[in-house]
């Protein structure tokens, strides 16, 4: 079975999509990882974040790998704690932009989520990497609730440098950022983490096989 869990950052997609794969005992995908890393690949390389060609180049010729779902892999190095930074942040979204880009990684996501039961995050799962999800949900919060759980998980960093970055990223981001058809969509603004992660469990067991 697919989990898919689809929304905008800061709506608690991984937070959530984590316990319920640990609740569920599913494997766990996060493709937002796998744009960040080859953003980092593309940001040692000092290649130009405008031409499509060479990201879907550079996609293609270093797929993406994970180590226990937790660490990530591209072209040999373990970029799990790089892919964080906010330099990473800042520019993620010109590089997910590239339709050269998406094509590579839905593929590779297809892929790593094909056998067995799996929660995949990201923005364009339910819609268009696996449009069979069994289960598909759509997290969303309101926008200042959102970039406070952002400001809580880098700090350090200025708050109003965040929410402005979350903005943007929001604008750039807003092509994949649809809800499918037939996704759950559930407002986390109000609720806790357990709630959630006890609802989508809850639409996972109504769909499972007795
Ligand atoms: O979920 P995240 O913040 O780690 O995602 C990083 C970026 O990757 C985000 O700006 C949007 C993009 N992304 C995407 O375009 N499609 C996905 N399936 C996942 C992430």
């Amino acid at each position: 079975m697919i989990v898919a869990i689809d929304g905008p950052a800061g709506a608690g997609k991984s937070t959530v999509a984590k316990q319920l794969a640990a609740r569920l005992g599913f494997r766990y995908l996060d493709t937002g990882a796998m744009y960040r890393a080859l953003t980092w690949l593309a940001l040692e390389r000092a290649a130009d974040l405008d031409d499509a060609e060479a990201l879907g180049a550079l996609a293609r010729e270093h797929p993406i790998s994970f180590e226990d779902e937790q660490h990530i892999l591209i072209d040999g190095c373990d970029v799990s704690a790089e892919i964080r930074e906010p330099r990473i942040d800042k520019v993620v979204s010109s590089v997910a932009r590239h339709p050269q880009v998406r094509e590579v990684m839905r593929e590779r996501q297809r892929e790593l989520g094909e056998h067995g039961n799996v929660v995949i995050e990201g923005r364009d799962i339910g819609t268009v990497v696996a449009p069979r999800a069994e289960v598909k949900v759509y997290l969303n919060a309101n926008e200042s609730e959102r970039a406070r759980r952002r400001i809580a998980e880098r700090p350090g960093l200025a708050a109003d440098a965040l929410a402005t970055d979350l903005r943007l990223r929001d604008e750039r981001d807003s092509a994949q950022m649809r809800p499918a058809a037939d996704a759950e969509q559930i407002d986390t603004t109000a609720l806790t983490i357990d709630d959630v992660v006890a609802r989508i469990e809850g639409l996972v067991r109504s769909r499972q096989p007795a």
